[in-house]
C-alpha cells in the first residue's frame, strides 16, 4: 500500500478531469477508511470482550473512555465520507462503499448524548421483561407454595402462559403487567425513536437505511408481498384455532366469527410444544417421542461439534484448533439445570461462542443455527471491513440449517432417534411447528411496521396504540382483551427485545427466507419426498453455493447476493414456507370446512378510547 499510493495520487494530479480526481480521492479515502475502521473493529472487540470487573472503577472508567475514543473515531470516519458528493462519483463500487462508511459512526453521532442517555434507554427496555415486579394473579393462591412473590415476565409469567388454561389469569397478567410498565416503556421507547431520526439527520442518510443498517426501500414492500402469499393459510388456521378457543371458553371471551382476543392469542402460541396443550385432543404430545433422549449422551462441547460437523459435511472447513481453545467460551458458574441460553458475539473477524453446561435438543439447534454465524465470519473475513454486515444472512442460513437438523430423517441418520418417522409422529411435528410459525409471522410484520410509521413521522406517540391494533387485527386477526386506552402502549414485551437491532424485522426475514434457502438446498442436493423430512447434509453442491454468497458479505447488493443461492431470486416470498406446511394446511382446510367455520374477521367489537 506504502507504494502504490503515492502513485496513485501522482497519477491524480496529472489527470485533468475534476471528476477523475474526486473518484481517485474517494477511492483513496475508501482505501484508508478500511483499514482505519478494521483496527477499530479489533479494539471495540478486545473491548466488549475484556473482563468486567464491575467494582474496579477506575478500569471502568477507563473502559468507557477507550468505548468513547473508538466512537468518536468513527464518528470522524462518517462525517469525512459525507463530504464527498456521491452523485459525483462514477465507479460504482466506490460510492457502494462510500455509502456505507457514511453510516458507520451510527448512534455515536449523538455524542455524549448517546453515553448519558440512550444507551441508558436501551437498557431500560431490556429490563422491562425481566424486572420482578408484577403481584402474582390472586396474590399467588396458584402459585408453588402460594408464594406471593412478585414475578417477571420473563421467566416467570411466560412459564404460567406456558402451562395456564385459565382464561381470567391469563387475562390478569396481560393487564398488569402493561398497566406497570406503560409509562417506563413508552418515555424510554420514544427516547429511542428520536434518537435514531436525529442521527440520521446528522449523517444525512435516510432514516430506515440507519435503522435496518442496509439499503431499505424495497424490505417493507417484500415483507408486504411475503404477507399476501401467507395471508390464505394464515387464516385457515386462525379459524381453526378461533373454533377451539370458542369451545372452550365460550362466546362471551372468543366470538366465533371475530379476531382472536390476543391474551388467549399468546396462550395457543407459548403452548405450541408443550403436553396438555389448548390443542392437545388433535396432535398429542404423547405420540411424539421425547427429542432431549436422542442428546442426552452427548456433552455440551459434543453438542457443538455435532453442529460444526454439520458444516464441515457442506466442504467448509473444521474450526481451527484456536477457536476450538479460545474462542468457544466456557460457561461461567453454569449448571446443568440452569435455563441458560448459549450466546454469540460476532464482531467478525472475532467470533465467540459462549456454549451452556444444559444438554438439550433445543440447545443443539440453537448451536446449529450460532454456528452459520461462525462460518459466515471465516468466509468473509478478508472483505473490507465495512463489507462484514452480511444483511443478516446468516440468520436466515441458521434457520434452514436448524430445518435440515432437526428433520426427522436427519435425527434418525446422525442420532439414531427411534419413532420420529412414524406417520402420527411426522404430522404431530409438523402441525406443532405450524401453529409457531405461522402464528408468529404476521406479529412481526406488524411490528415493524409500527416502527417503520413512526420512524417516518406518519404516526405519533398519541395515536400509535390505535394504529398498533388496527394492523394487529388487519394482519393477525387478533383483538385486546378488554377495551384499551389511545394514550396506553400495548407492544408486548417482545417489542423491545433488541429493538435497536431491529431483531422483529430480523425474525421475519430469516424465518421467510430461511425457508427459501432451504427449499432450494433440498433441490440442490437432489433430495426426495417430502420437503418437511428433507436434509441436505453432507452436500457439497450446497456447500458451495453457501460459500459464494457468504464470501460476498454486503460488497454487492442484496438482491445479487442472496441471488447466488436464489438463482431467481425475485424477493422474499412465503411460498416455500406454504410448501413445507401443506400437509398442515390441507388438513385444516379439510377440518374448517366440515366444522363450517368462518374464514376471516368481522370487525372487533373492542375500543381504543
Ligand atoms: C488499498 O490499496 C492497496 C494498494 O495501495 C491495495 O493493495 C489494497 O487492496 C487496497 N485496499 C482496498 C480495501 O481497496
Ligand atoms: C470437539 O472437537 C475438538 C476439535 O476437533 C476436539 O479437540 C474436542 O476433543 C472435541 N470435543 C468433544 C467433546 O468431542
Ligand atoms: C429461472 O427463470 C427462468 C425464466 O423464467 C426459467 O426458465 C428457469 O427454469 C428458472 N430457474 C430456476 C432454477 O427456477
Amino acid at each position: 500500500m506504502s507504494l502504490l499510493l503515492p502513485l496513485l495520487l501522482i497519477a491524480g494530479i496529472g489527470c485533468t478531469s475534476a471528476a477523475a480526481n474526486l473518484d481517485l480521492e474517494a477511492k483513496t479515502f475508501v482505501n484508508q477508511s478500511s483499514d482505519r475502521y478494521y483496527r477499530f473493529y479489533n479494539e471495540i472487540a478486545a473491548e466488549t470482550y475484556s473482563a468486567n470487573n464491575e467494582d474496579d472503577f477506575d478500569a471502568l472508567f477507563s473502559k468507557l473512555n477507550n468505548v468513547k475514543r473508538i466512537a468518536e473515531e468513527l464518528v470522524s470516519i462518517s462525517r469525512q465520507a459525507g463530504g464527498f458528493n456521491l452523485d459525483r462519483i462514477r465507479d460504482p463500487e466506490t460510492k457502494h462503499a462510500m455509502q456505507e462508511l457514511r453510516s458507520v459512526g451510527d448512534l455515536f453521532v449523538l455524542g455524549d448524548d448517546y453515553f448519558s442517555s440512550v444507551q441508558m434507554n436501551l437498557a431500560a427496555l431490556q429490563t422491562l421483561a425481566t424486572d420482578k415486579d408484577i403481584e402474582p394473579y390472586l396474590d399467588g393462591a396458584n402459585m408453588p407454595d402460594q408464594d406471593d412473590s412478585p414475578l417477571a415476565y420473563y421467566p416467570d409469567i411466560q412459564k404460567i402462559v406456558q402451562s395456564s388454561r385459565d382464561a381470567d389469569e391469563l387475562k390478569y397478567y396481560w393487564e398488569a403487567w402493561r398497566e406497570k410498565n406503560q409509562l417506563w416503556a413508552s418515555v424510554n421507547f420514544y427516547t429511542i425513536v428520536q434518537s435514531y431520526q436525529r442521527a440520521a439527520k446528522i449523517l444525512d442518510v435516510p432514516v430506515h437505511r440507519l435503522w435496518y443498517r442496509s439499503d431499505s426501500t424495497e424490505i417493507l414492500q417484500q415483507m408486504e408481498q411475503a404477507m399476501t402469499e401467507l395471508r390464505p393459510a394464515y387464516q385457515e388456521l386462525h379459524a381453526f384455532v378461533r373454533r377451539e378457543l370458542h369451545q372452550k371458553y365460550g362466546g362471551d371471551v372468543v366470538d366465533p366469527n371475530g379476531p382472536i382476543p390476543d391474551h388467549l392469542f399468546q396462550q395457543v402460541l407459548e403452548q405450541a410444544w408443550a403436553g396438555g396443550s389448548i390443542l392437545e385432543q388433535y396432535y398429542p404430545r404423547a405420540q411424539l417421542p421425547e427429542f432431549d433422549l436422542f442428546v442426552n449422551h452427548l456433552s455440551a462441547k459434543a453438542m457443538v461439534n455435532e453442529s460444526e460437523s454439520f458444516y464441515t459435511s457442506l466442504g467448509f472447513e473444521p474450526l481451527s484448533g484456536d477457536f476450538h481453545r479460545n474462542q468457544l467460551k466456557e460457561p461461567n458458574e453454569d449448571r446443568p439445570n440452569d435455563d441458560c441460553r448459549p450466546s454469540i458475539f460476532d464482531l467478525t473477524p472475532h467470533v465467540y461462542l459462549m456454549y451452556c453446561e444444559k444438554v438439550s435438543f433445543r440447545k443443539l439447534m440453537q448451536y446449529h443455527s450460532h454456528m452459520a454465524r461462525v462460518y459466515y465470519a471465516q468466509q468473509k473475513r478478508r472483505l473490507p471491513s465495512y463489507y462484514f454486515k452480511a444483511y443478516n444472512l446468516e440468520f436466515a442460513v441458521g434457520e434452514a440449517v436448524v430445518l435440515s437438523a432437526s428433520a426427522p430423517s436427519h435425527l434418525t441418520g446422525r442420532l439414531s432417534a427411534k419413532g420420529v418417522l412414524s406417520d402420527q409422529a411426522l404430522m404431530n411435528r409438523l402441525f406443532r411447528m405450524a401453529i409457531h410459525t405461522i402464528l408468529s409471522i404476521p406479529q412481526y410484520y406488524v411490528h415493524t411496521k409500527v416502527m417503520h410509521d413512526l420512524l417516518s413521522d406518519t404516526v405519533d406517540m398519541d395515536t400509535v396504540n390505535r394504529h398498533y391494533w388496527r394492523l394487529l387485527e388487519q394482519h393477525a386477526g387478533i383483538e385486546p382483551p378488554s377495551d384499551r386506552a389511545e394514550g396506553a402502549i400495548d407492544f408486548p414485551y417482545k417489542f423491545y427485545v433488541n429493538i435497536d437491532q431491529s431483531f422483529q424485522t430480523q425474525k421475519f426475514i430469516s424465518e421467510i427466507l430461511g425457508y427459501q434457502f432451504y427449499r432450494q438446498f433440498c433441490r440442490k442436493s437432489l433430495s426426495r419426498g417430502p420437503l418437511h423430512n428433507c436434509d441436505f447434509y453432507g452436500s457439497f453442491a450446497v456447500g458451495n453455493d453457501l460459500k459464494s454468497m457468504m464470501s460476498l458479505g454486503s460488497k454487492k447488493p442484496w438482491k445479487e447476493v442472496v441471488g447466488k443461492i436464489l438463482p431467481n431470486n425475485t424477493g422474499l416470498s412465503s411460498l416455500a414456507l406454504l410448501e413445507y406446511y401443506q400437509p398442515v394446511l390441507d388438513w385444516l382446510k379439510k377440518y374448517n370446512k366440515d366444522a363450517n367455520s368462518k374464514i376471516g374477521w368481522t370487525n372487533t367489537k373492542k375500543k381504543i378510547v
